[in-house]
């Protein structure tokens, strides 16, 4: 028997509390959420051909470059060439295009001799079978943008795009761009739609972004710096991604970070998605995984570069037009300020190389900021270990949260759903800020979901400590992948939700407003009898909600003890998360083989009965 008193209303869940975290990791942005779909678009790679195969005569050029900060671009020169001049382009594991839809084209160009000079613009795939067409005339000794729309006649996850010329005389090209006219809220240089709205379908409550690990970089030079994601696009300087590998630590050679999605596009995407934005930046410390060199550690008296990347990263989200960054943010199209309330200061560091820079941050920032929320890290921790050394030191520095990672087993995410009821209420709160039930195989499997579908209900019934929770890694491109499990798959024209991203949306669209008690024999649930439970109300809606995971493999009765709800009938719907085999799994050719199922139901008060399927995850929903 479960009781529960809905006239004891408990600690209020944050709004903030089921939120994302996007990391450029696994193809994530350039190839995924970003929705530009050419490779190497401006020729900075290291190798400037990376993504390009150029045939006829072809050079790359840096005289007198059209944008300083991306100084490469191709020069062309057409003299009856056999096979002609021009370039192609592979995209990001192949081009995704659809059938009819739009797609503008678009590139930087010069002529370099007299006279205009035509180029051909296909969409062609690996048989070179040509899907569309356009002509583009140049003209004019100075760059110049020019543009076309394409409209493919065909669908295609591996088209390639091809420049062919057809006037014979020497051209420069730069920024060669192609994006579907379709992106998320039709923004211009946005997100791929379909990804963008997976997003948005969690509710999520927080956007935490740029990352992880690509934060620090591999090194100092290589870390993600903010201020070189902002302004026009085209000058936005890359940047090697520290993720330049695949699963086991395979090179790529081209993984870069376009920062085509940069900083005033996460603010952007934040408020579209009704999320609140949660920026981490570097605390002058290159990755501790990559770099035990002292000389990538910037001194501690040297990071006053770095806290006023935090101070003006303040300004530009949220200062008034007329200040610097404030402008810049009114001139990128978003005069209102974007109401950032948080800053995360450091990724995923330890020891007292971390502690000794965070200080300072916290200090400046307090100093001209006091209303913004300061988080600072708890560091890695492997299994068996705990969070026991940077704890005190965030006290100490009286943080606003403690950002913790986990990526552990099954068993521990199941023991973990009393990890919060023994924290200390009077300190920081929790941001678990990177979370994943990573079993052996380190699939995305059914077991995965249902193990952090019983954790996250010790996430809820601690909402007086527990104020924010993102699971990571978000996307993996099914081509181009380096870590997994992640939260939703993807290929070049279509996604798959897993069975994982399911429970952060039931999570998300069920979070409530305030904790209820849920006990059995006057203890929480967490995990008697295989079950794992909590209960919430919605003062909003005027809802009861309780959330079961059953982890058992037989159906459990469960007397509801319906205490403060008006005797009878309390109609509603119960959601339930289900599958018969714990390595269930959605794949792009078979994306429905485990989601919620909605049905109606009444629950009578003050004494009700449910009925628990075996491995099984139900919500529900009840009018008071
Ligand atoms: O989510 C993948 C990585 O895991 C993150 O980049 C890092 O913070 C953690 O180690």
């Amino acid at each position: 028997e479960f009781k529960i008193d809905v006239q004891q209303t408990g600690a209020p869940i944050q709004s903030t509390m089921y939120g994302i975290f996007f990391e450029d990791i696994n193809f994530g942005a350039d190839g995924g959420l970003y929705a530009e779909l050419i490779k190497n678009r401006s020729f900075e790679f290291e190798n400037p051909f990376g993504g390009w195969v150029p045939f006829g005569n072809v050079t790359v050029q840096t005289k007198s470059p059209c944008f300083d900060k991306n100084p490469h671009y191709v020069r062309l020169s057409c003299n009856k060439e056999l096979t002609g001049t021009g370039l192609d382009n592979e995209g990001f594991k192949g081009i995704g295009i659809k059938a009819e839809e739009k797609y503008d084209f678009s590139f930087y160009a010069r002529t370099v001799t007299n006279g205009p000079i035509k180029f051909r613009i296909n969409l062609v795939n690996s048989g070179h079978d040509i899907y569309e067409t356009k002509e583009v005339e140049i003209n004019g000794k100075d760059w110049k943008k020019y543009s076309v729309v394409l409209t493919p006649e065909a669908t295609e996850a591996h088209s390639r795009l091809r420049i062919t010329m057809l006037t014979q005389g020497t051209a420069d090209l730069e920024h060669i761009s192609l994006f579907p006219q379709k992106t998320f809220n039709n923004r211009p240089n946005g997100m791929r739609a379909d990804l963008a709205q997976a997003l948005k379908d969690l509710k999520p409550g927080v956007f935490r972004f740029p990352g992880g690990c690509i934060v620090e970089g591999t090194n100092l030079a290589t870390r993600y710096q903010w201020k070189n994601t902002v302004g026009p696009v085209e000058n936005r300087p890359i940047n090697i991604n520290r993720w330049n590998y695949t699963f086991p630590h395979k090179k790529f050679s081209d993984y870069y970070q376009s920062y085509g999605l940069g900083f005033f596009e996460y603010f952007q995407l934040s408020e579209d998605i009704g999320a609140e934005p949660l920026p981490v930046l570097n605390c002058g410390l290159s990755c501790q995984y990559e770099n035990d060199d002292p000389k990538e550690n910037c001194p501690v008296d040297k990071l006053q570069p770095y806290i006023d990347d935090a101070l003006d990263l303040i300004e530009f989200a949220n200062g008034p037009v007329t200040s610097k960054w404030g402008k810049l943010r009114a001139d990128m199209g978003h005069p209102a300020p974007f109401n950032l309330k948080f800053i995360a200061i450091g990724n995923e560091q330890w020891g007292t190389l971390f502690t000794e820079r965070l200080e300072p941050f916290v200090k400046a920032i307090r100093a001209k900021y006091p209303d913004i929320k300061v988080i600072g890290s708890s560091g890695p921790q492997a299994e068996g270990e705990d969070f026991d050394f940077l704890w005190p030191e965030m006290k100490r520095m009286k943080v606003d949260l403690v950002d913790e990672h986990f990526y552990r087993s099954p068993e521990w995410f199941l023991n973990g759903a009393k990890r919060y009821d023994s924290y200390d209420r009077n300190g920081p709160k929790v941001f678990a800020g990177e979370y994943a039930c990573h079993p052996n195989n380190r699939e995305n499997s059914f077991l995965t979901a249902l193990a952090e579908a019983a954790f996250m209900t010790g996430f809820e019934r601690n909402a007086d400590v527990v104020h924010i929770c993102t699971y990571a890694p978000l996307f993996a491109h099914v081509d181009a992948w380096q870590w997994r499990p992640d939260l939703i798959w993807f290929d070049n024209l279509s996604l798959v939700k897993t069975p994982n991203y399911y429970v952060q949306q039931l999570y998300g669209h069920n979070a409530g407003t305030n904790v209820v008690p849920l006990t059995m024999q006057n203890e929480p649930v967490t995990g008697q009898n295989d079950l794992y439970a909590t209960a919430a109300v919605d003062k909003n809606t005027n809802e009861l909600i309780i959330k079961i995971a059953n982890t058992g493999i037989q159906n459990r009765k469960v007397k509801l003890d319906l205490n403060g709800l008006s005797g009878g009938k309390h109609k509603g719907t119960v959601t339930v998360l289900h599958a018969s085999d714990l390595e269930a799994k959605n794949t792009i050719c078979k994306p429905d083989q485990v989601v919620p199922v909605v049905s109606e139901i009444e629950l009578e008060a003050p004494a009700a009965e449910v009925v628990l399927r075996p491995l099984s995850f139900s919500v529900y929903r009840v009018a008071f």
